[in-house]
């Protein structure tokens, strides 16, 4: 870090919402050349604080300032031209999908009013803004919309510096990504920082925070709690002061009597994500699903959920064959799915917290075909009691919901309905350490109901915690199935990246 790296300060910073103070005279800095960690529980005012800084939102109070000046943003324009850019979590809406890569990348050229554009030049600049990042394989001219999401992640990235960037928040950039796909980000992040760029980091996994920070800052109910340098801190340090308690993270693992048969599934083939899957999960039973990004997780989950049409294969629940040509056949039979991209199939932003937990449990709440208003709401609080959803306010709309808490809503949904056999895709993405040992004891608890359950995960360490059998997949195929005693974390390692394509 040398002397003369910019320096970005935010002091004082108050922001609130209609009966929300999220932000409370927060003071945050980053400096060129450092890579400053943003750390929370779900809704602690993060995400919110990165909105203020990058021009999304106006603070009520404070003031953010770039060596020494004070700039007043009301756009995210003013923000990006003061040098600092945000890569959000929902990089989906970031980028234009009908535009190339390299328009994207050059999109200020593109918008700047001039009405010659000079085309090549723009594709030669923008592969050169990509090579710069070391990042060879995307090909300029494809469509923004065809790309994975790692590399739309990147694309964001290099626009960022066509832009000039000097300071780039990462709000939770690595939850849809493999662990291949988090290393070269954490390359890329690295390269950045040589080059002088500030960047900000938030996450979940206390790991990979370690692994790359230079200072940890955690913040609590909209309080700054802690400024460190991450050398003179550590994890069990940091969840405490997120959380404001001593806390063990942890997978409570119920003993719980395993019964009969329940779900049945044989030679399960759709298209080329599923291949010949056989499996079967009795009463009590908590089956982990493990396997790398992509190796087929969330397409069986949705098979057996009927969501995607089978090629082949049968599917039996207590022993009667299903048919299942859509999701509501499958809630029919007993099954329920929480789904993993919560945003786009587990939650209806517009709606009320109340709205969206009553969704799955319509009939039995309903008495005559009328929804009775009282069941409704005596759910919605228990439910917000049992997750800790934030804010405890039942008629909230979900879109103003904290990433975190919309999972939560998205999970909580789906506990009391009488289902047999649950399915959970990754139900822990963007859920901070307390809310994940909650989602774990409530799993523990449908399983000592004797329900049946599928943990769809690519934690090892999840799966480890939580599954009585494992199930490793492969390129569509599961292939290899161990006890709960017998599997490692090597092991599973070893099996999830053996299979062929
Ligand atoms: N537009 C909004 N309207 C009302 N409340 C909001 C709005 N945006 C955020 N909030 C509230 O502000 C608080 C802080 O939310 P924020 O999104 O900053 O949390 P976070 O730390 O990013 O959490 P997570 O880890 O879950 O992403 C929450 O209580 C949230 O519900
Ligand atoms: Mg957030």
């Amino acid at each position: 870090m040398s002397s003369s790296a910019s320096l970005l300060q935010m002091k004082g910073i108050v922001k609130s919402f209609p009966g929300v103070r999220a932000l409370q005279q927060v003071d945050f800095d980053v400096r060129g050349g450092e890579i400053h960690a943003l750390l929370g529980a779900n809704g602690a005012g993060k995400s919110t604080l990165m909105k203020v800084l990058s021009g999304a939102y106006t603070a009520d109070e404070g003031a953010v300032m770039i060596d020494g000046t004070a700039y007043t943003f009301t756009q995210p324009l003013d923000a990006i031209r003061s040098g600092i850019q945000c890569v959000y979590q929902e990089v989906d809406t970031a980028l234009i999908p009908s535009l190339t890569v390299a328009e994207n990348i050059m999109l200020e050229k593109l918008t700047a009013g001039s009405r010659w554009i000079d085309w090549s030049g723009m594709q030669r600049e923008a592969a050169r803004v990509l090579q710069e990042l070391g990042l060879t394989g995307i090909d300029v001219r494809r469509q923004a919309g065809e790309l994975s999401i790692a590399q739309k992640q990147l694309v964001l990235i290099g626009r960022a510096l066509a832009q000039k960037a000097k300071f780039i928040i990462f709000d939770e950039p690595t939850a849809p990504l493999s662990n291949e796909e988090a290393d070269q980000l954490f390359r890329i992040m690295d390269r950045l920082k040589k080059d002088g760029v500030g960047c900000i980091f938030i996450s979940h996994r206390l790991a990979e925070v370690f692994r790359i920070s230079d200072r940890i800052t955690v913040m609590r109910d909209g309080q700054r709690i802690s400024t460190k340098l991450a050398a003179d801190t550590n994890a069990g340090l940091v969840v405490e002061e997120m959380l404001g308690k001593k806390f063990e993270e942890e997978f409570p693992k119920a003993q719980v009597k395993i019964g009969g048969t329940l779900l049945e599934a044989k030679g399960l083939t759709s298209g080329t994500k599923v291949r010949d899957v056989t499996l079967s999960v009795r009463q009590g039973e908590i089956v982990g699903v493990v396997g790398l990004v992509g190796a087929g997780k969330t397409e069986l989950s949705r098979v057996l959920f009927g969501a995607d049409p089978l090629d082949a294969g049968e599917i039996a629940l207590r022993g009667k064959r299903l048919r299942l040509a859509r999701p509501a056949d499958a809630v029919q039979a007993g099954l329920a799915l929480v789904p993993e991209e919560r945003r786009k199939q587990g939650v209806l932003v517009e709606l009320p917290i109340m709205a969206n937990l009553a969704l799955p449990i319509l009939k039995p709440l309903s008495r005559l075909g009328f929804v009775g208003r009282g069941r409704e709401a005596a759910n919605a609080d228990a439910r917000i009691a049992e997750l800790g959803i934030q804010p405890a306010n039942k008629h909230q709309l979900v879109k103003y919901l904290s990433g975190g808490n919309q999972q939560k809503v998205a999970v909580g949904k789906w506990l009391p309905t009488q289902a047999d056999i649950y399915l959970f895709d990754e139900p822990t993405k963007g859920v901070d350490v307390g809310a994940k040992s909650d989602i774990f004891r409530l799993i523990g608890k449908l399983a000592e109901e004797g329900k049946g359950i599928l943990y769809f995960s690519c934690e090892i360490a999840e799966i480890l915690g939580i599954a009585d059998r494992i199930l490793v997949m492969s390129y569509g195929r599961i292939v290899k199935e161990l006890s709960r005693e017998e599997a490692t974390q090597e092991q599973i390692l070893y099996y999830a990246s053996s299979g062929e394509a």
